[in-house]
This record gives structure tokens, C-alpha cells and sequence, in this order.
């Protein structure tokens, strides 16, 4: 009989059945979710995009200074996209609206949508402990322009090859 509830429970759990879905997805371990969250900001490419300097100088950026946005297009045929400042945005947003973001995965390029969609709710709500402990700073990033707008320099310009 125990036996039988031992082999049910162990069904129970391969089917994840009692187990919610955010505990049986990966996440990063660090003495905080604000730790987390420096963390996978920095090693997931978050800084590249939304902290201007960063591609320069690195960590070196002062943590204060960080993922504030960007003035830098990125130009292609969806038109032109600026990285967001991801404190106001943060700071602007509930933590389930926040996740909502990453839930949807939907934007435009080059944010990388899809990897962010496949990232754990409990690493998502990392980075967003770390970004309201970083606290809203800095100025909205530019608002995008629709497709065949030249943005005003500097730019990035993805090129298609000729059809
Ligand atoms: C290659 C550049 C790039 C990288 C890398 C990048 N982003 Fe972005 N991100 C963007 C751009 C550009 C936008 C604006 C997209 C749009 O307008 O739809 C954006 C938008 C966002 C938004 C939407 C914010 C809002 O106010 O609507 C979130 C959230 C976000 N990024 C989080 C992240 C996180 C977290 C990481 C790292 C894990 C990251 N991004 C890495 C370029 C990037």
C-alpha cells in the first residue's frame, strides 16, 4: 500500500502534477534575487543593448549607471528600435505586469524575444528586483520609427541582400 503511494507520488512527479511549472524551470542561486539579477543582466547580454558604454568599458560601467537605455538605432526593415530604459520601465510596472512582458515575447529586433520568453519566471523577477533596487533613472529611450523613416545618427543599419 505505502509502496503504491510511494510509485503514485513519483508519477505524480515526473507529470509535474502538485509541482508548478516556475519551480521545475531553472534559476540562478545568489545570496538575493537583486544579486540574481546583476548577474544575469551582466552575463546575458542585457548591458549590451541597454546600457550605453557598455560595450566600451564593461563592468567598469558603475552599477548606478546601468541599463538606462539607449539613444543608438537599430535600423532594418521593421523600421528603427532603441533599447529601452529598462528602470522605468521597472519602476513603471507591477511584478506580474513585468513578467507578462516576458510571457508575451513579442517586440521588435533586435531585443532578443525569444530567448527572453523561454527564461524562468523566477530569473525574470530577478532582474526586476534587481532593476527596482537600482531605482528609476535617466530619460525614456527614443520612441521607434515605422519602416522607411531615416533615424537621425548614430545607427546601427541591418542590410538585406538584394531580391
Ligand atoms: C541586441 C540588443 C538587445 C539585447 C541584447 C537586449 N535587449 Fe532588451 N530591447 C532591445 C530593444 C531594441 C528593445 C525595444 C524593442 C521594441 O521597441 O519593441 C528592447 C526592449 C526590451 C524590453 C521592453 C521594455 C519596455 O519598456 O517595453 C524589455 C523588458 C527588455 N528589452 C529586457 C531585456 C533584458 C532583460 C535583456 C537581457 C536578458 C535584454 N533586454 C537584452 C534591445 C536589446
Amino acid at each position: 500500500m505505502i509502496g503504491k503511494f510511494a510509485a503514485a507520488l513519483a508519477v505524480a512527479g515526473l507529470l509535474g502534477i502538485g509541482v508548478s511549472a516556475a519551480q521545475q524551470q531553472p534559476y540562478v542561486v545568489a545570496e538575493s534575487a537583486v544579486a540574481a539579477g546583476e548577474y544575469l543582466t551582466s552575463i546575458g547580454a542585457c548591458n549590451d543593448c541597454h546600457t550605453d558604454g557598455w560595450d566600451e568599458q564593461g563592468t567598469a560601467v558603475p552599477r548606478e549607471d546601468r541599463l538606462m537605455g539607449s539613444g543608438f538605432g537599430w535600423h532594418g526593415p521593421w523600421g528603427t528600435s532603441y533599447a529601452k530604459n529598462l528602470r522605468l520601465t521597472a519602476a513603471e510596472l507591477s511584478e506580474p505586469e513585468w513578467l507578462e512582458i516576458f510571457e508575451r515575447g513579442i517586440g521588435l529586433p533586435p531585443m532578443p524575444w525569444v530567448n527572453l520568453h523561454a527564461m524562468s519566471a523566477r530569473d525574470a523577477a530577478a532582474i526586476y528586483a534587481f532593476l527596482r533596487d537600482l531605482g528609476p533613472r535617466g530619460e525614456p529611450a527614443p520612441l521607434p520609427l515605422p519602416p522607411g523613416v531615416r533615424p537621425t545618427p548614430p545607427y546601427f543599419t541591418l542590410v538585406l541582400p538584394a531580391s
